[in-house]
């Protein structure tokens, strides 16, 4: 393939994972500038030396080729919203940050991985890019997680230990801080507790709500379909689950078939937006990596066999 084609050598680059950082400097008139780069990289230990390139169409071009210090910020984990800020053309990257300058005088981006303050060193061609290579004058190390980058997404980076569990707990009462038995067990009471107060004001117990959502608002199924399609969801649904939910008048047989009654419907409509309310919120304390990475592992595990099972 030929390297010409740019977007098979934009792809191919990007099987590359970096790091992402935001490059400060101040211009001519000192006002504060910042762009998000991934193009940064180490040259020199001694002297220690970085360096990072900039598109020669940038509107920033002037203004680090005549800056005497410029920094670069390594991104921590929950920095991504910067990241975008920063790679976006034309709005005031800025905007609310309180900028105050780093030892060598350029502006300091606070929460990052960690910085590097550096005096401009070397300018040098690259095609339609200047690649920039400054001298560090000053370092800070947060020790924070890094943001990641690959393949055009966000991602973040996990040590890869054997076991979750530390070779000597300090107390017996910290196991429940490894075990991952104990760890999902605590992590399903706070993600689902809410809802499950919202469906018992309403009248449920769990059984009845999970005939409920495994009816659907489709259109209906046999009683044993009904069943199986709860146990793919990993619940035993009692009968008499069901059958007092047709007394109740929220579901109805036609036939050999179960179907939500309207009351049904509009209850299981409404407990959706709960807990699609619900979901945003958990949502929200994570980052996209992590959403998606959890939905996976969660599902690798819900797919593994237990042991007991294992052993039959
Ligand atoms: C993850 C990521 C990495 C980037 N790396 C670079 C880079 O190394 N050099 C560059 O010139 N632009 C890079 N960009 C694009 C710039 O951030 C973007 O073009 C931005 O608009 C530049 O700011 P400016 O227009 O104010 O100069 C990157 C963007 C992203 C999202």
């Amino acid at each position: 393939m030929l390297a010409s084609d740019k977007h098979a050598f934009r792809t191919a680059l990007g099987r590359f994972v970096t790091g992402v950082t935001i490059v400060t400097t101040r211009d001519q008139d000192g006002k504060a500038i910042g762009l998000t780069a991934n193009s940064f990289n180490s040259v020199s230990l001694d002297p220690p030396m970085v360096l990072w390139s900039l598109a020669l169409g940038s509107p920033n071009i002037a203004a680090f080729r005549h800056s005497r210090a410029w920094a670069v910020h390594i991104l921590s984990a929950d920095q991504e919203d910067l990241s975008n800020r920063f790679a976006t053309r034309g709005i005031d990257k800025f905007d609310g940050l309180d900028i105050q300058d780093g030892p060598e005088g350029a502006p300091l981006i606070p929460g990052c991985a960690a910085r590097f303050g550096c005096r401009s060193a070397f300018e040098y061609e690259g095609g339609d890019h200047a690649i920039f290579v400054g001298e560090v004058l000053d370092l800070s190390d947060s020790g924070l997680q890094p943001l990641v980058f690959h393949d055009g997404r966000y991602g973040g980076v996990f040590s890869g230990e054997k076991s979750a569990l530390p070779a000597e707990l300090p107390d017996r009462g910290e196991f429940g801080r490894y075990f991952i038995g104990h760890l999902l067990n605590r992590a399903y009471h706070t993600a689902f507790v809410g809802l499950r107060r919202e469906y018992q004001r309403r009248g449920l117990r769990s059984s009845e709500y999970s005939v409920i959502v495994a009816l659907g608002l489709g259109e209906g199924c046999a009683r044993s379909d009904l069943i199986q399609r709860a146990a793919n969801g990993g619940v035993d649904l009692p009968t008499a689950a069901i059958d007092g939910l047709i007394t109740r008048g929220i579901i109805m047989a036609d036939g050999d078939r179960l179907h939500l009654t309207g009351e049904g419907r509009s209850l299981l409509t409404e407990l959706m937006a709960v807990a699609q309310a619900f979901q945003l919120r958990l949502e929200d304390g994570l980052a996209p990596y992590e959403l998606s990475q959890l939905t996976a592992l969660l599902q690798k595990l819900c797919n593994l066999e237990s042991p007991s099972t294992a052993s039959r």
